[in-house]
C-alpha cells in the first residue's frame, strides 16, 4: 500500500483528483467506482474545475457507485443518486446513461442485488475504485460483521452508521435503516483503489483498518490484501499512521 499524506483536506482532495484524472486520461473509456459521503466531495470539485478548464473528458467514462439507501428515490435529496448528480455528474460531460447507482426503489432485495452484480460484471469490473471510510471501518455500506460479504447485498445499517449519517437528514428518524451495497469481492476486484480520509475523527479507524488484524469486524482491513491501494489523507487523519 502507498500512503500520500497532504497538509490539509484541500490538498488531499487535489491528490485524489489527480489520480482519478490520470486514470481518465490514460484510459478514456475506464470504469470508475465512485463513493459518496462528505470526504470525496473535494476531489469531485477539483475534477469539475479541471473539466471546466478543458483538461478532462468524461464522455466515454462509465461509473458504478458503491451503494444506495433502500427506499430512497433518485429525486430524494438524500439519495446517493441525487448526491452524485449534484456533486459531480451534472457538472461534467459524463453520459448519465453510463452512470450506475443501486436501485434504492427496487423492493425485491434479491433482484436489486442480482441486477447490480450483473451491471458490474457486464462492465468487466472496475478500473479505479474510490473509497471513503466509515467511522466503524465500513466501506461502501459493508458494515462490521462475521463475514466479508462477496457480492451486492442489502444491509441493515448499524446504529453507529445511522447516527454518523444523521447529520445529512432533518432528524435521525429519517435515516433509512437499510441500504444496498456493492460487496467486498467486487471492491477487491477493482484494479486500483484510492481510499480518501480526512480529519482527526478518522485517525483511530485508519490505524485499525490498515495496521490492525484483517477481520470482517473492520471491513476496510481487507484492503490490506489488495495489491494496489493508495491511501490519500490529510495530516489530521494520518498523524499517527506509520509512513
Ligand atoms: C457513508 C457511505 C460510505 C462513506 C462513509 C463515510 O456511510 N456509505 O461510502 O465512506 O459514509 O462518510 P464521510 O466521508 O462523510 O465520513
Amino acid at each position: 500500500m502507498r500512503v500520500y499524506c497532504a497538509s490539509d483536506y484541500y490538498h488531499a482532495s487535489r491528490a485524489a483528483a489527480n489520480i482519478i484524472s490520470a486514470q481518465v486520461i490514460m484510459k478514456p473509456d475506464c470504469v470508475l467506482g465512485l463513493a459518496t459521503g462528505s470526504t470525496p466531495i473535494g476531489a469531485y470539485e477539483q475534477l469539475i474545475r479541471w473539466y471546466e478548464k478543458g483538461d478532462l473528458d468524461f464522455s466515454r467514462v462509465h461509473s458504478i457507485n458503491l451503494d444506495e439507501y433502500r427506499g430512497l428515490s433518485p429525486e430524494n435529496d438524500q439519495s446517493y443518486r441525487y448526491f452524485m448528480n449534484t456533486h459531480l455528474f451534472d457538472s461534467i460531460n459524463i453520459d448519465k446513461k453510463n452512470t450506475f447507482v443501486p436501485n434504492g426503489m427496487e423492493e425485491d432485495k434479491e433482484k436489486a442485488c442480482r441486477d447490480y452484480d450483473e451491471i458490474i460484471r457486464a462492465h468487466g469490473g472496475i478500473d479505479l475504485q474510490i473509497l471513503g471510510l466509515g467511522q466503524n471501518g465500513h466501506i461502501g455500506f459493508n458494515e462490521p460483521g462475521g463475514v466479508f460479504a462477496k457480492g451486492t447485498h442489502c444491509v441493515q445499517l448499524t446504529e453507529s452508521t445511522i447516527s454518523a449519517n444523521a447529520r445529512f437528514f432533518a432528524s435521525i428518524d429519517e435515516v433509512p435503516k437499510e441500504a444496498y451495497t456493492m460487496g467486498i469481492k467486487s471492491i477487491m476486484q477493482a484494479k486500483k483503489i484510492v481510499v480518501i480520509v480526512s480529519g482527526e475523527g478518522k485517525r483511530e479507524i485508519v490505524k485499525r483498518a490498515f495496521t490492525g488484524p484483517i477481520t470482517p469486524q473492520v471491513p476496510a482491513s481487507v484492503l490490506q490484501l489488495h495489491s494496489d491501494v493508495i491511501l490519500v489523507g490529510d495530516e489530521a487523519a494520518l498523524e499517527d499512521f506509520p509512513r
